[in-house]
């Protein structure tokens, strides 16, 4: 199985910056986050992945500075870049934002980190659903879901165009006859759409994946036909089996429409795994967790997620259903996820404490959480997942010191790495350069 890990400075969990064994300043400190990879790296983990978005809240100042989502982090791109000098197989994937950047930014940022890391760099192709994000880049507020999505497809195209600039025998280094490049193999792009307009070629060799991985999280309608399109690995959403066998099945099927075989994508369900001495120590660890986030930032994820303010509600009672928006225009799982939980007629409090992000949790020792990951795989679920971190170092040792050897154990997962590159680890074909010849 595909094993990646989303990882934040301290782990995703609001309450991970409190914990005892949590480092201060982690999020700015290069030394700390090469320790983090190499130990993932240790664990054979097929990537290490930083969720991202281009912006710093500005508003509700007072509840986030109860936990500091995207208030403190540095560049991605440029942390993978000074990652990868550390380690030497794990992927490094980062977002990168199709409504915010240039496509010739994003083409020459990606292809520089697959050169940096010998082969490593994944893209996740992501709309960004935040005006905070919007009002950095000249906007009040950000266009509509479906014209976001219609920038990317462009942006993506043009993105991986830019990666075919020069074929892979392109620079020939003829010294004796004085051409370092064949002027045959490279190929200018010469693009004119609805959103870019792009003439030119990229000024890099192409890369040692031929083109970086593209991963993408999509769950709306339209991002699911986008991913199908488009995407090598999905992070999938769904906090129940059926939920995600039914998400896994519904993009595997919509693949063929465009002339693509289901293995050339995997999906990945989103997961938090909290490991314990039994299942109700692992549950009562996540308890407690949830119990140390404010309810000031459990409101404001609310209000993030589903679009609204509940604020003036008692904490204590219902959340009448007729406070649920009619639509959504950020993240729609997110959105969903908290729609369902107030329609079982859960109190604020308890809406605001098992509100997860749309992750299944997996709860238990090391043989349970292996039992659940080898169930899921074995339905059809998933090809893999994608970890999410909550608590820092701990969860990431739980699972290369625990759940890992024992997945081992069970011909699951790999002992070593297959190959050096991403696309080897994965599994995933070199991708063949458009321009050149067949065969
Ligand atoms: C594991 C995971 C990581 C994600 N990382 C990001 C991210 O870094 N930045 C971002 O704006 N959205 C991120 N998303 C959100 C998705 O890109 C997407 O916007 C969301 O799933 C809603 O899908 P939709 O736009 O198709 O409705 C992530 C989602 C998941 C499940």
């Amino acid at each position: 199985m595909v094993l990646g890990g989303l990882f934040e400075a301290n782990g995703y969990h609001p309450a991970a910056w409190l914990m005892p064994g949590a480092q201060d300043g982690a999020a700015t400190d290069i030394g700390y986050f090469r320790r983090i990879v190499q130990t993932a790296e240790r664990g054979k983990l097929d990537f290490f992945f930083l969720a991202d978005t281009p912006a710093a809240r500005t508003e509700d100042l007072d509840a986030w500075t109860r936990a500091p989502l995207y208030m403190n982090m540095m560049e991605p791109i440029t942390l993978l870049s000074a990652i990868a000098g550390a380690t030497s197989h794990i992927g490094l994937g980062a977002t990168a934002s199709t409504s915010f950047y240039e496509p010739y930014n994003v083409a020459r940022l990606f292809a520089s980190l697959d050169h940096i890391s010998h082969g490593r760099a994944a893209w996740n192709v992501v709309t960004t659903a935040n005006d905070y994000a919007a009002r950095n880049f000249g906007l009040d507020a950000l266009p509509p879901h479906q014209r976001r999505y219609d920038r990317a497809g462009e942006f993506l195209g043009i993105v991986q165009a830019l990666w075919d600039t020069w074929e892979d025998d392109a620079f020939i280094h003829d010294k004796a006859n004085v051409r370092m490049f064949d002027p045959g193999k490279f190929h200018a792009l010469d693009h004119q759409g609805e959103f870019f307009r792009v003439r030119g070629g990229l000024n890099m060799a192409r890369s040692p994946q031929g083109q970086p991985v593209i991963f993408q999280a999509g769950a709306s309608e339209t991002g699911r036909e986008f991913a199908a399109r488009t995407a090598e690995v999905v992070f999938g959403t769904g906090a129940s089996m059926s939920e995600a066998i039914a998400f896994h099945q519904d993009l595997k099927g919509r693949m063929a429409r465009y002339g693509r075989h289901p293995d050339a994508l995997k999906v990945l369900s989103g997961v938090s795994i909290v490991l314990g001495e039994s299942a109700a120590h692992a549950r009562e660890k996540w308890a407690a967790w949830q119990e140390m986030v404010h309810i000031d930032i459990g409101l404001m994820y609310l209000k993030t997620d589903l679009e609204t303010d509940l604020s003036d509600l008692p904490l204590d009672e219902a959340v009448p259903e007729h406070r649920i928006p009619e639509k959504s225009n950020f993240h729609q799982v997110y959105f969903e996820e908290i729609a369902g939980l107030i329609r079982q007629g859960l109190t604020l409090r308890q809406v605001c404490r098992r509100y997860n992000r749309s992750k299944a949790i997996f709860y238990g020792t090391a043989r349970q959480i292996a039992d659940q990951m080898e169930e899921w795989v074995a339905a059809g679920a998933s090809d893999g997942f994608m970890m999410a971190l909550p608590v820092l170092p701990d969860s990431l040792t739980d699972i290369t010191e625990k759940v890992v050897p024992e997945l081992q154990r069970r011909g699951l997962f790999r002992t070593e790495y297959q190959g050096t590159t991403l696309r080897e680890n994965l599994g995933l074909a070199r991708p063949r350069n458009r321009h050149a010849p067949a065969g």
